[in-house]
């Protein structure tokens, strides 16, 4: 059976959805552990509610770049000890440092809430013509700042370039009127529930194919 280890910051629907793929059989893995930064994280109560080996580990100050880097290598060294075949970033707010990355080549995958193109370019092709990109933190939010037609949901593997990896799956999500970013979010979460436990099923079965 595949090894999935998940790292989550928030409330861990994203979990949720991989763990309920997994109990009905639409997705062939197991969660090894789950993993966050936050003690107080919603993913971890999901984790021990449905078994599953749940840890924090806390990083003291993410702007120090000694005591971030030290966090890098501690959390590859945890996560390496779980052996999975796939790291997926379900939630995860912090950026993965080189340590990390490179423990884990073409092993990660994460799931951002806006529509991203396949690698770096600054624009994504939608059914509505050209759109901006929006990576980072504020993606929602960015999405109806810009009046956008329509935003998205992406799984893509991770990369050293932000929110810019090698595309594994991604579904546009339409902004409505009257939209705010509660309710916005709230429909982007309802599409990436779908798509990531689909987006990890390609992931591994890429992975068995390079095996
Ligand atoms: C999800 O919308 C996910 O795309 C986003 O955080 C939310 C976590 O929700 N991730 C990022 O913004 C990563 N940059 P959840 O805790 O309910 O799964």
């Amino acid at each position: 059976m595949k090894r999935l280890v998940v790292l989550a910051s928030g409330s861990g629907t994203n979990l949720q959805a991989l763990i309920d793929a997994i109990t009905c059989g639409e997705l062939e893995a197991e969660i090894a552990a789950v993993i966050s930064e936050r003690p107080d994280a919603g993913a971890l109560g999901r984790a021990v509610a449905a078994g599953i080996p749940a840890l924090t580990l806390s990083l003291a100050d993410r702007r120090d770049p000694a005591i971030r880097a030290a966090y890098d290598r501690d959390l590859a060294s945890v996560v390496d000890s779980m052996r999975p075949d796939l790291v997926v970033l379900a939630g995860w707010m912090l950026i993965c440092g080189t340590a990390f990355l490179e423990r884990f080549p073409g092993r990660i995958v994460n799931v951002h809430p806006a529509l991203l193109p396949d690698g770096e370019a600054s624009e994504v092709t939608t059914s509505r013509g050209r759109l901006p990109a929006l990576r980072g933190a504020r993606a929602v939010a960015e999405a109806l700042r810009r009046e956008l037609p329509l935003t998205g949901v992406t799984v893509h593997y991770v990369t050293s370039a932000v929110d810019a990896g090698p595309l594994i799956a991604h579904e546009e999500v339409p902004i409505l009127p009257g939209d705010d970013e509660t309710r916005l979010h709230e429909r982007i979460k309802r599409a990436e529930h779908r798509l990531l436990p689909r987006a990890v099923s390609l992931a591994l079965a890429a992975s068995n194919e390079e095996e």
